[in-house]
């Protein structure tokens, strides 16, 4: 049976969070754990998407139905799919399962669907279809077009065409798994997970272009309160022979009130932006660090990230008696995404003795290696699974 199945990984927040909202750099670290989406054309007489063998319901996946919009739409006669996903990142856990689901569908579909050139050569310039940071007149944030993903003009010629693995285009599912992750959260998304769990290694946002590290693109988003943009910087850890030992709290705390929590904090003491500038410093530091691939420090960095994220009130009992476990054994520990529950990350050198603590602590562990892959095609049988004559 015709079928792709394309693979993301999900993330973790090594520095930054909370200071990145303000425009500080914030840096994550893809994970092993990853979220595998497969498609086939759905087999039913039913013109229904299938997800998982049910019905496929568009309020349950906001993701899959912004991403169906602009890639598989049904106003093209593109056949309804079946739909399968396989993860093993905890949903709501700051540890980016949502973007890692939209990154992999994304892939899967451009793979399935396949890509118009106007020319012979695969580039975005090129490209009959698509949306890309290197080309402007698609609109990857409007939900209305049937089809938004083709050029106007003369750029809508479509003369060569490929598909599969070859069709794929990592920016490509940056892009749009940024925008549905927006539209799923009310037009507010940052790229961070989106970007992170694309690329893979190790992702640095910031609101300006950082020194001593490759520079991707920026990103743009209309969000409530106005526009934002961010750049977006990619970081290859050097080898390395440390790993990441996540904790989880099991407690649920929403990052928007977390967010909200240091905004009014620094509206009634302004002067604790202080506290946010050197969650700034720090970053810009453990930067530094893994460039020169000197994990002692990135790891002193992320203990001292801790002792900030504590003084600005978004850390918590919990969080703090898995940290004080992962102590003794790790190179650093600190909370990772929102806080106030959530997840805790420690970077060590021994994962077993570090995993063994945390979980005697009362926390539930994932162990990864350092800065995993980023968007793989896993599997590609006889695609396109339709064309867009
Ligand atoms: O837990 P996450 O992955 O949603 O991270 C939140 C990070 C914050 O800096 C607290 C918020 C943000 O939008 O960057």
């Amino acid at each position: 049976m015709q079928h792709i199945t394309a693979s993301a990984p999900g993330k973790c927040i090594l520095f930054g969070e909370h200071a990145v909202v303000y425009g500080h750099p914030a840096v994550a670290v893809a994970i092993d754990q990853r979220i595998k989406v497969k498609i086939e054309i759905a087999t039913s007489s039913t013109h229904n998407w299938k997800l998982d063998g049910l019905v496929f319901d568009p309020k349950k996946h906001p993701h899959i139905e912004a991403l169906k919009r602009r890639l598989w739409p049904s106003s093209l006669n593109a056949p309804p799919l079946s739909i399968s996903i396989d993860g093993k990142i905890p949903a709501a856990s700051g540890l980016g399962s949502s973007a890692a689901l939209s990154v992999a569908a994304s892939a899967a579909l451009r793979a399935a669907r396949g890509r118009w050139l106007n020319g012979s050569v695969n580039s975005p310039e090129n490209w009959a279809e698509g949306f890309s940071s290197k080309i402007s007149d698609t609109d990857v944030h409007s939900d209305n077009q049937p089809n938004d993903s083709l050029r106007s003009g003369d750029l809508g010629q479509k003369k060569r065409f490929i598909a599969g693995s070859n069709a794929v285009d990592i920016d490509e599912c940056a892009l749009l798994a940024h925008a549905v992750e927006a539209i799923a959260q009310g037009g507010r998304a940052s790229p961070m997970d989106s970007s992170t769990c694309s690329h893979g290694h190790i992702v640095v946002l910031s609101d300006r272009i950082e020194d001593g590290i490759e520079w991707q693109y920026s990103r743009k988003l209309i969000t409530p309160e106005g526009e934002r943009e961010w750049q977006i910087h990619t970081v290859k850890p050097p080898e390395n022979d440390v790993f990441l030992v996540i904790g989880n709290t099991g407690i649920h705390a929403p990052t928007s009130k977390q967010v909200e929590k240091v905004a009014s904090m620094l509206k009634n003491n302004p002067e604790r932006m202080k506290e946010i500038e050197t969650i700034g410093l720090i970053s810009r530091r453990g930067i530094k660090s893994l460039l020169n691939g000197d994990y002692e420090s990135v790891g002193r960095a992320m203990s001292e990230n801790q002792l900030m994220l504590q003084s600005i009130g978004v850390s918590s009992p919990e969080l703090e008696s898995l940290i004080q476990a992962a102590a003794p054994s790790s190179l650093g520990a600190k909370l990772t995404g929102a806080g106030g529950g959530g997840c805790m990350v420690a970077l060590t050198r021994n994962p077993k003795k570090t995993s063994e603590a945390i979980e005697l602590a009362g926390g539930r562990t994932i162990i990864s290696s350092f800065g995993a892959s980023g968007l793989m095609i896993e599997e590609d049988t006889d695609t396109p699974l339709w064309i867009n004559t």
